[in-house]
């Protein structure tokens, strides 16, 4: 069955204005935060994405009461009534995101004990969990792996504790967040990812009453407390659905007003679409991404944890890259197999070469194992219309990119996984003037 097939007309610029909502990576966290509260929740600038229909549905299934407005974009949620769900129902979720994993911490509070499915997510990189168990073990969780998923039991309660991570984990950050939050007494968490996601939900956690610090040496302190409040809150823009965009903006030759965006949150981004010879404008309610003309200069990039380059905006950068005079270096370092859009491009005209060896930067997590983490972009290389397949959410968006970019016509298949990050992304395509046909 095709997820959902595109006819794309390529080699047009985009020009337009779009509004860009609530972060993708922060939205679904902050509604199973409000699982921690005793009273309601509201939730403002939520996008109509499919992650926020998937954590919705879990959350009915606990007994949270949920409502969206889509054209406001406020979620109003009701946790008063939280029960356990049938394991049977929660499997029905299974595979469909990573969130689920989060929902440990807030359910083992409240109900002393937690079912969670197989996570889904995008295939780049083999996605473990084991930072999150080894969290919630430390909490003093009890973690059953069975068949369908993973089931926890806290029967005497949780207790703070410190932990130390291998690795500036987003996940295991907020699983730590989420669940040291009413755990009884002090929680320190070394070593902790400082992403603006992460702020983001601090700020929720801190406004249901939560006591939370976090210091410059990404040591974040958390003490316990025996109640938490619904929050009201505002969720930042989502940056990478705006470097999208931009990134869009600059392989078409085209102009991009993004309505939402904030420059804060996109520094290092703004940074490398300078380089590369895109132009910005920041204003009050949004930025403007515009190809100034002249020639794209190649770069070396390695992507990295905030405040680095995020792995997120290295794929949609990688096609604006094939349109870049010279050879570009893309360093992934945050995922093992980031690259597999790439296969698509080449097919397209494009000069991309992937590499075992961590190239153009330090030696990361990587490279000495076997896997393809570098890439070389020799541009510029006209791109040609193909049929390609949608690998995953952000290298999708990249095809997508890539076949507006091309000259003549693409067929783009297994787009609806475009809308899991990417809200009315076709509403989006026709305001910025693209020529593309929805064909399933
Ligand atoms: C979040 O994923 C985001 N997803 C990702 O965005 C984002 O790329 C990533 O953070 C990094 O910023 C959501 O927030 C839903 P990690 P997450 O735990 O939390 C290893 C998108 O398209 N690791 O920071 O799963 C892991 O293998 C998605 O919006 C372990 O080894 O990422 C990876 O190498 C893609 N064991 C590294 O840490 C664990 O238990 C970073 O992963 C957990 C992670």
């Amino acid at each position: 069955m095709v997820d959902g097939l595109l006819q794309v007309e390529g080699g047009r610029p985009l020009n337009g204005e779009i509004t860009v909502r609530g972060a993708k990576n922060l939205v679904p966290k902050a509604m199973v935060a409000a699982l921690l509260g005793t009273t309601p929740s509201v939730l403002h600038n939520v996008p109509l994405i499919r992650d926020v229909d998937v954590v919705s549905g879990l959350l009915s299934l606990h007994g949270v009461s949920v409502d969206y407005d889509q054209a406001e974009g406020v979620l109003r949620l009701d946790p008063s009534r939280v029960e356990s769900a049938h394991m049977a129902d929660i499997d029905a979720h299974a595979g469909s995101s990573r969130i689920p994993i989060l929902f440990c911490g807030p359910l083992l509070h409240r109900l002393g004990e937690a079912f969670i499915p197989d996570l889904g997510g995008c295939r780049i990189g083999d996605r473990p969990i084991d930072f999150h168990l080894d969290i919630l073990r430390a909490f003093g969780a009890t973690v059953d792996k069975q068949p369908q998923g993973i089931r926890l039991t806290a029967p005497d309660g949780l207790r703070g504790t410190v932990i130390d991570l291998p690795y500036p984990s987003v996940g295991a950050t907020e699983q730590t967040l989420l669940t040291a939050v009413r755990a009884e007494g002090l929680t320190e968490l070394r070593g902790a990812a400082v992403e603006p996601e992460i702020m983001d939900l601090v700020d929720v956690l801190q406004k249901m009453g939560a006591i939370i610090s976090v210091d410059t040496d990404r040591t974040i302190h958390v003490e316990g407390v025996d109640e938490l409040v619904g929050y009201n809150h505002r969720a930042l823009p989502d940056r990478i659905e705006t470097a999208s965009w931009a990134s869009a903006a600059l392989a078409t030759h085209g102009d991009v007003f993004v309505h939402g965006a904030h420059q804060s949150d996109m520094t290092t981004f703004l940074n490398i679409f300078r380089k590369v010879g895109g132009a910005f404008d920041v204003r009050e309610d949004g930025i403007r991404f515009y190809h100034p003309g002249g020639d794209l200069k190649s770069i070396v990039v390695e992507t990295n944890v905030h405040p680095g380059f995020m792995t997120d905006w290295q794929q949609p950068l990688v096609v604006a890259l094939t349109q870049a005079e010279g050879l570009s270096i893309v360093h992934e370092t945050v995922y093992e197999n980031r690259f597999g859009f790439t296969g698509a491009l080449r097919k397209m005209g494009a000069t991309i070469q992937v590499y075992r060896e961590c190239l153009g930067g330090t030696a990361c997590r990587f490279g000495q194992r076997n896997f393809y983490h570098s890439a070389v972009i020799s541009g510029p290389t006209p791109l040609h219309g193909a049929d390609i397949v949608v690998p995953d959410l952000r290298g999708g968006f990249s095809h997508l990119i890539a076949a507006l970019a091309a000259e003549g016509t693409s067929h783009v298949e297994g787009v609806n996984l475009i809308d899991r990050g990417y809200e009315h992304f076709m509403s989006k395509l026709a305001a910025l003037d693209a020529d593309v046909t929805r064909l399933a």
